[in-house]
């Protein structure tokens, strides 16, 4: 049954007692969007019954004589004088492992033609994120895959980290991969996906890849496109927070991608300007920074005492030529709790994932990093920079000690080794052999075009011949140092083959 069916079939048994009825009228509609006047007390989220027209509405502003509403479905029947009545009710989205392997609209209704979203509850749309008594330090990894970030900008269960660049410089990808990643992690978080305002054929696209790497079972796709109504584009951000919150409140974890925000908040700033409501920076409304922050502190992972569950944002934002000082892009890092700046010159040269080391932070993610990876990557962020540093001055002198030689042509195979493609994020036991294998055999001694080869080999040969080394990695987060001695020797038989 349609969900706006479904929650007029609820209210008819609700007892609505003439006093407390509150019913006010419709004073202007536009686009979609009506303003109303006479609702006290009507709360945001909450829906509102058109009486004559038969048609339901969500309250999405509040002021003092007059609140907005958008209107869920047409708007043919609703003028100026239309009455509207409270229906004490936020709306609500199905939730539950009935949503995993489903696409759905912001509303929760199927778009993927497999019938029913068979739903054991219903939530809340908008809901306060938990208070500071009711979360714990993010202290679990969730491994996205991606070396650089797993390595130099590890993410925690429960963080809100910002994927931030230009447009087509991967952002989509990193959170893609993160999602396929899941599979090959213990204790598997759900995924929630949102494409807001994205193109049909591209999300298509993107849900084909969940389905043929196998991602599609736990994963739930919340889509609004950019044809649909800009309530839908603003809404479903927040549908994907309640899915979430579905499993992070039932000790489990999740990982939602909001791909991504800007839309969310330029269709914010058009309801806005509909319901003519004062535009500030940038045309922006003054609360947009309320909205962003309201939605990503849903985030948290979950005292023992509230269960231990987590939901774990990533939040996408566009930005234009790289500038990280416009409204929104400063807003939104300001609310996560770090970001990956991906970067145009890097993309250009063919170094990707074109995450920027120097400007990509993650402020909480390392006390979540396993063992063996911190281990592996301590001075690594700090090695690269300052190669980066020494690789810029090289290029002004002709002499150079052997000693600085030697960090330069380190440092090329290290960021050589960090590159990776888009759709092939690796098992963690993977990554952090690869990680070893730079900051701990001389790699200056590979010759650089044979270093992918040589760490595909290293990767190799040690799941071949020491496959109980990954398998300690994966059980117990760490490395002895037998184990090390072990990869180490390993490398030795392989860097033999290219003459080192
Ligand atoms: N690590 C990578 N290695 C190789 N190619 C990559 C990598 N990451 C992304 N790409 C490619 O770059 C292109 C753009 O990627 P993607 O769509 O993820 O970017 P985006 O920033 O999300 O773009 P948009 O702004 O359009 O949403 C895609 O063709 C993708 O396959
Ligand atoms: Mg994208």
């Amino acid at each position: 049954m349609d969900i706006i069916e479904q929650f007029k079939k609820q209210l008819q048994g609700l007892d609505v007692s003439p006093e407390t009825e509150e019913v006010g009228e419709v004073t202007e509609v536009k686009d979609g969007v009506v303003k109303i006047s006479g609702l006290k007390g009507v709360e945001n989220f909450e829906m509102v019954e058109f009486d004559e027209a038969g048609v339901m509405g969500l309250v999405l502003n509040l002021e003092e004589y007059e609140v907005g509403a958008v209107i869920l479905g047409s708007d043919k029947n609703i003028k100026e004088g239309t009455t509207v009545k409270r229906t004490k009710k936020v709306f609500s989205v199905p939730v539950g492992e009935g949503l995993l392997g489903r696409v759905v609209d912001p509303l929760g209704r199927p778009l993927d033609g497999k019938g029913e979203i068979k739903a054991k509850e219903h939530l809340p749309l908008e809901r306060k994120g938990p208070s500071v008594i009711e979360r714990q330090a993010v202290t679990k990894p969730l491994h996205t895959g991606i070396k650089m970030i797993d390595a130099l900008i590890p993410i925690g269960r429960g963080q809100r980290e910002l994927i931030i660049g230009d447009r087509g410089l991967g952002k989509t990808a990193i959170a893609l991969d993160a999602i396929i990643n899941q599979k090959n992690e213990k204790n598997r978080p759900y995924c929630i996906y949102v494409a807001c305002g994205q193109k049909k054929a591209k999300v298509r696209r993107l849900i084909a890849t969940l389905e043929k790497e196998g991602a599609m079972e736990y994963t739930t796709v919340v889509c609004a496109f950019p044809d649909d109504p800009a309530s839908f584009v603003f809404l479903a951000p927040f549908a994907g927070a309640t899915i979430g919150e579905y499993f992070r409140d039932n000790k489990q974890d999740a990982l939602v991608v909001y791909d991504d925000l800007t839309r969310q908040a330029w269709a914010w700033r058009e309801i806005s300007l509909i319901l003519r409501r004062p535009p500030g920076r940038e045309a922006y409304p003054g609360d947009v920074f309320y909205l962003h922050s309201r939605l990503l502190e849903r985030a948290a992972m979950m005292s023992d005492e509230m269960g231990g569950g987590s939901l774990t944002a990533l939040p996408v934002i566009e930005t234009q030529a790289g500038d990280i000082s416009g409204y929104i892009p400063t807003n939104v890092i300001s609310i996560t709790d770090g970001q990956i700046f991906l970067d145009s010159t890097l993309f250009r040269k063919e170094q990707k994932p074109a995450i920027n080391i120097g400007t990509s932070v993650s402020r909480v993610g390392s006390s979540a990093q396993m063992k063996a990876t911190k281990k592996v990557a301590g001075r690594l962020k700090l090695d690269l920079a300052q190669f980066q540093e020494l690789e810029r001055f090289s290029e002004f002198t002709e002499e150079l000690d052997p000693q600085t030689k030697k960090t330069i042509e380190r440092g090329k195979r290290m960021r050589m080794l960090l590159r990776q493609p888009d759709l092939a994020p690796l098992p963690i036991e993977k990554e952090v052999i690869v990680i070893f294998t730079g900051a701990n055999s001389d790699i200056e001694e590979v010759p650089m075009d044979k270093i992918k080869e040589f760490e595909t080999e290293v990767v190799r040969m040690v799941e071949l011949e020491k496959p109980e080394i990954m398998k300690e990695i994966r059980d117990t987060g760490d490395m002895s140092d037998a184990s090390k001695n072990a990869v180490l020797e390993v490398i030795k038989k392989i860097k033999k083959g290219y003459g080192a």
